[in-house]
Parts: structure tokens; sequence; C-alpha cells
């Protein structure tokens, strides 16, 4: 029995799990823990490197540093490679406007702009390790242009288009990015989005920013500035056709992208080139068993980890055939994305558990109008997806036929981590449940000590050893990086989610167990919200809390105190929506807002937070015996009862 136990690669489970039954995925998950440096050689030496590593992993707690020693470089992985081959003539990147424009890339003509907008980069000055701030739509300008950063050594920053100027001059300060790349608009329900407007009102408070590089996009009038302010195409005109790939450093960072953490500043996440290109390549074959004529849709937006990792580097490393959407889901119809996946003979279809639910909510119809036949496999991303959604998807989307998988991973992580594997092999699903950690992947549960929670029992997630697509750091920060990711268990990743894992060994992720939100499969930070509503004139004191939503997962609740003299109205309440949508973006609307005399704070003055939220969910208190130290369970409840007289939004204005 303890013989099979081992062989059937159950020896990272916890007693009183059961066996896997999965000979090929527990034979390979166990080989890749025993031994993980061959493991991952393994996998490395399926790209091609300028120069081979000297050491597979330089493990200095908590810094991981991968293929040590190796050269390569992330665009000549996803370009270059497949020219030299038959793929030269294969699709890259199927494009589709909102307005219905298509334009249809092959690896040849992807090949030719990436060298061409490199050469534009270099024409303005761009070096090796500079850092570039994309602030661009959903066109194929934006991949195209990380790959050029890629091609040259420069670092891109990629901020979701749906930021406002000051979420995306915070970023631009704390990478201290010279060059913006943006477009004079982009379009997101038949209006066209100012990005460069934006990009102008940011630029204004940022002092490192020299260059601003226009896409055009839109056709509309946008100001330029003289000396500051250029055109892509008139730099186009001048453009070499071959900029030689530069051969970087594995640990060379790849790029930086801002993620929500705990306190009211945004984490740089810096990624390196060739750990991260290892790992993504080595996952995306296992989760979405990607083939030569597949066609692989990820309705993500590339100003999120998902649109770094799974749009772009990890399709284009195995050069896969992509689509690219620029607009809104549901726009102009409802049944729009059906009609793509039908034009486009998707067969890999990768969204969300709030996408999912947003066309719940439509009815069948719309996909019930669509040949849906080319369809082989869905995806799930971003927040933990409810069973009921993964059924209709199940069943509307994929037919009956289709596995879905169920990707659990972070910013921070890289790529998927926790997924069914079907490229290795297919195994039975749960609706709901993310299944089983990937190879290479060390994950388990454990309480609060740290020891591995029972079959059935809530804990926390961790990952008990490197993998190569860990980020580098925190940019600027190695202290937050530590505190955030090692401090809390020490020797291990925390995740910062609960989960649990049932008597089959099988992983439920259960959302944060941090005071980050997810609304709309969108990190935000309750600090970073925060923060952004005390900025209005009018607010002394704000506090967050979410409570579900059937549609977005979490919905955002604020809690305000004003400054002396002002009255609340609800022209107010809603001028602070309006303010933290306009400084953070849509994604920071709250749903509510609740003007109240004081918040609840212990007696150092901390905000009670299980109030707050307690409050915002309309439930109950629940157990205070683990109350905090200095604050007894009186107060705790007086506050409770106090806050939770202005249940009504409109009674407190
Ligand atoms: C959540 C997105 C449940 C989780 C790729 C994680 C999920 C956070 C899943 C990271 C999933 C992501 N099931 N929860 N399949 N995927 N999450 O950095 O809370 O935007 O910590 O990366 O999303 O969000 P991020």
């Amino acid at each position: 029995m303890t013989n099979s136990h081992e062989s059937d690669g159950a020896s990272s489970l916890p007693t009183g799990l059961r066996m896997w039954p999965f000979k090929r995925y527990a034979e390979m998950h166990r080989r890749s823990l025993e031994d993980p440096n061959g493991f991952w050689a393994e996998q490395a030496r399926k790209l091609d490197w300028y120069k081979t590593w000297d050491r597979v992993l330089d493990w200095n707690p908590p810094y991981a540093r991968w293929f040590v020693g190796g050269k390569l470089n992330a665009c000549y992985q996803c370009v270059d490679r497949h020219v030299k081959t038959w793929r030269r003539s294969k699709v890259a990147i199927y494009w589709e406007g909102e307005n219905g424009e298509t334009r249809v890339l092959s690896y040849s003509t992807l090949f030719r702009d990436v060298n061409r907008y490199a050469s534009a980069l270099q024409q303005i000055g761009v070096k090796k390790g500079d850092r570039i701030a994309l602030y661009l739509p959903m066109i194929p300008e934006l991949p195209v242009f990380m790959l050029a950063c890629a091609r040259i050594g420069a670092v891109h920053t990629v901020i979701f288009s749906g930021f406002g100027a000051q979420a995306m001059c915070d970023r631009i300060e704390d990478t201290k990015a010279k060059v913006i790349i943006t477009s004079d608009g982009g379009y997101r329900r038949g209006k066209i989005v100012p990005l460069k407007e934006i990009a102008d009102e940011a630029a204004k408070q940022c002092s490192t920013v020299e260059k601003i590089l226009v896409v055009k996009r839109t056709g509309h009038q946008v100001p330029m500035t003289e000396g500051r302010d250029v055109w892509l195409s008139s730099l186009l005109d001048e453009a070499e056709v071959l900029i030689k790939p530069e051969p970087l450093e594995s640990t060379h960072p790849l790029y930086i992208l801002y993620t929500s953490g705990t306190t009211g500043k945004p984490k740089g996440v810096v990624h390196s080139t060739g750990g991260y290109l290892v790992f993504n390549h080595s996952a995306y074959e296992w989760v979405f068993d990607i083939k030569e004529e597949s066609v692989y849709w990820c309705t993500a937006d590339v100003g999120w980890v998902t649109g770094h990792s799974s749009i772009v580097y990890a399709p284009l490393s195995h050069g896969a055939a992509i689509v690219l959407y620029e607009g809104a889901p549901d726009y102009p119809t409802v049944d729009r994305w059906w009609d793509i996946v039908e034009k486009y003979g998707v067969s890999i279809f990768y969204t969300s558990p709030t996408a999912v639910r947003l066309f719940m909510r439509y009815g069948p119809e719309g996909p019930q109008k669509h040949d849906l036949s080319s369809l082989e496999l869905l995806g799930s991303v971003g927040e933990p997806i409810n069973p009921e959604a993964w059924q209709w998807y199940y069943k509307y989307i994929g037919r009956e036929r289709c596995p879905i998988v169920d990707t659990w991973w972070q910013t921070e992580t890289g790529g998927i981590m926790i997924s069914p594997t079907p490229g290795i092999e297919p195994i039975p699903l749960k609706p709901g449940s993310a299944t089983f950690p990937l190879p290479g992947i060390d994950a388990a549960v454990v309480d609060s000590d740290g020891k591995e929670t029972a079959a059935g029992q809530t804990g926390y997630l961790i990952i008990r050893k490197p993998w190569p697509g860990l980020l580098l750091d925190v940019y600027g920060n190695p202290q937050r990086y530590k505190e955030a990711y090692w401090s809390r268990f020490p020797g291990s990743y925390y995740t910062g989610d609960f989960a649990m894992r049932d008597e089959d060994g099988y992983f439920w992720l259960l959302g944060r167990a941090d005071e980050v939100l997810k609304v709309a499969g969108h990190r935000i930070g309750t600090a970073e919200l925060e923060s952004a509503a005390i900025s209005h004139p009018a607010v002394a004191e704000a506090a967050v809390a979410s409570k579900p939503d059937p549609l977005k997962g979490e919905a955002i609740v604020l809690f305000v105190t004003l400054k002396k003299d002002v009255s609340p109205s609800p022209d107010l309440r809603k001028k602070i929506a309006e303010h933290l949508r306009r400084v953070i973006g849509p994604i920071a609307t709250p749903d509510e807002v609740y003007f109240v005399d004081s918040l609840p704070k212990t007696r150092s003055g901390k905000i009670m937070r299980r109030v707050i939220k307690a409050v915002a969910q309309g439930k109950s208190l629940g157990d205070l015996t683990t109350i905090e130290d200095e604050t007894s369970v009186e107060d705790v409840k007086r506050a409770y009862e106090s806050l939770r007289k202005i249940s009504d939004p409109d009674k407190g204005a």
C-alpha cells in the first residue's frame, strides 16, 4: 500500500486524502517535485537559447533566479522562431475591431511589424533596460509593442486602458518610464475612449515622461505637444526592417505589471525573461493541449496578467493562432462573442466567470443562434466559478462536449498554477474546483500555524517550492516582496487566498483571505479605493468592504465620513462615486456609498474591518471570541449596531 501510494504521486497529499487515480499526471507531478531542477531543465530545452544556463536555479530565499547564465529573447521565441518554419504563413493574430473591422497578421507580418516597431523605439532613444508604459486599446499594436520592447530588452509596463490618469501616473512614477505609447483613442460600446487626452493628463504630473508615441486608431483629432509627441506612422517611414533581437540574461526583466495588494499603493510585479517563458510555455501546453490547428481566444484584456501570459507570451511562444477582440462582450448585440467564435472557428475559448454570468443573464438564445461546433476546450480564470455558472458554460457554450479548465493563478505567479491538465491527461472534473497543481507546483492548504489542513477544512493556499514563473521582485520595494509573500508562512510563498482540499485531494479556491477584492475578476485593494475616496475634497475618512454580487462576484461598498461643514446629499454620493471612477477607473465605481458619522475603530485607531464587512454584507458579526486584543466585544457590537442603522443608502443623505 505504501509503495503504490508513492508511485501514484500521492506523496504530496496530506493524510486522509485519497490517492490520485491519474497515472500520467501523478507520475509527472511526483517526478517534478523530486527533481525540480532536472524537470525544469527538460522543459527549458524546448525553447531556443543563445546560451545555455550555467545553473537551473539559484535559490536564495525568498529570491529564485532561474536558468542563471542562460541567454534568450522573448520576441525571438514568439516570432522569429516561427518564421524560420512553415509557420511563417500561419495566422498569428485574428483581430476583430469593435466596429466590425478585421485584420489578420501572419507570423511573417508579425515579424515585419515587431522589427519596424523596435526600430521606431530605437529612433526615439529607447534602450535596453528602459521602462516603457503602454496605454493602448486591444489592437494588434499592443502585443506588437510588447514584443518590440522585449526584442531590444526594454521593459514594458502595460497600463490597463480602463485606468484613469491618476492610476496611470502612479504607475509611471513608480517605474520612471520615459516613454508612453498610446493611441488617439479606442472603441468601447461605440464610443471613443480618449486615451491620448488621459495620457496627457497623466504626463502633466509625471516628470519622467519625455516622449509620447501615438498610434492612430480612431482618426479623430487629438492634441499633440510639439517636441514630445510623435505619431508612430511618422517613425515607421524611416524604420529599419531588421532589428536583431538582443540576447538577454534569463533573469533580465521582461515586464513590470502593477497589481493591487493590501496597501494603498499597487505593487509593480517584475517578471523575468527565461523563467517566465519556460513556465508559461509548459503550462500552456499542459492546460490547453494546444495543437497546430487550434484557434485560441482568451477574452481578457492585455492590461492584466492573463493578457500578458495567456494572450501574448504563452500562445505565441507555441506559434498558436490567436483571436484578439477590441470591444465590449455584448456590443452591439449580446451574441457578439458567439459570432466571433463562429467566424474564426475558435477551438479553445478562455474567459472569466463574470463574463459567463453576464451571458447566463442574457439567456441561451445568443449562443444558440450560432454554430459553436469548432469549440473543443473551455477555460475559466480570475475568480472562483460558481457551479451554476460552470454548468451553464458547459451546457450552452461547450454543448456538453468540451471540458472546462478552471485555472487558478495570480499576477505574481506568472502563469497557471492549479488547473486540469488535459494536455497531460484528462481527469474527472468537479464544477467549481480547479482540480490539481501543475507539475512543478508544490501547493498546499495550511492552517494559521502552517500545518496542512484535513480534507474539507478551509485554510490558506501556499506554494512550498519556487517555480520558474515566480515574480523576481516588487519593483523598487524588496521589503514589500518579502512581507507580502514570504513572511506569513516562512519558507513558503503565501498566495493570500483561502482554499480547501476535498477528500479526493481536489483543490477548491475560495477567494481572497486579505483586503483585496475581485470585482468582475479585476483585482483591487480596499486600501487603494480608500485612499482614492479620501482624495475627494468632501471626504474625511473612508472604509471599503465588498458584498457578494450575482454578476461581478463582488461589489464595492464604501463608507465615508464627511469633512466639517459638508452636508450629505444624493448628489454628493454620485460625485464621490464618479470621483473614484475618474481617479482609478470604471472598475472602482462603488455600488453603494454610505455617509456615516464615524467609522468603527479599535482603540489604536485601526478600522474594524470585520464590522464594516458584516454591515456591507448584511450579515451578523459571527463569532467574536477571536476579537482583536485591544478591542472589547462590547465596542465591536456597539459599532456594528450603529453602522447597521444606515442600511438604506438614502437614509444617510
Ligand atoms: C483569484 C488573475 C478562484 C484569486 C490570473 C487570486 C481565482 C487572484 C482563480 C489573482 C480561479 C484567479 N478560481 N480564484 N480559477 N483565478 N483567482 O492577480 O483570488 O488578477 O489570488 O490574476 O484571482 O488575481 P490576478
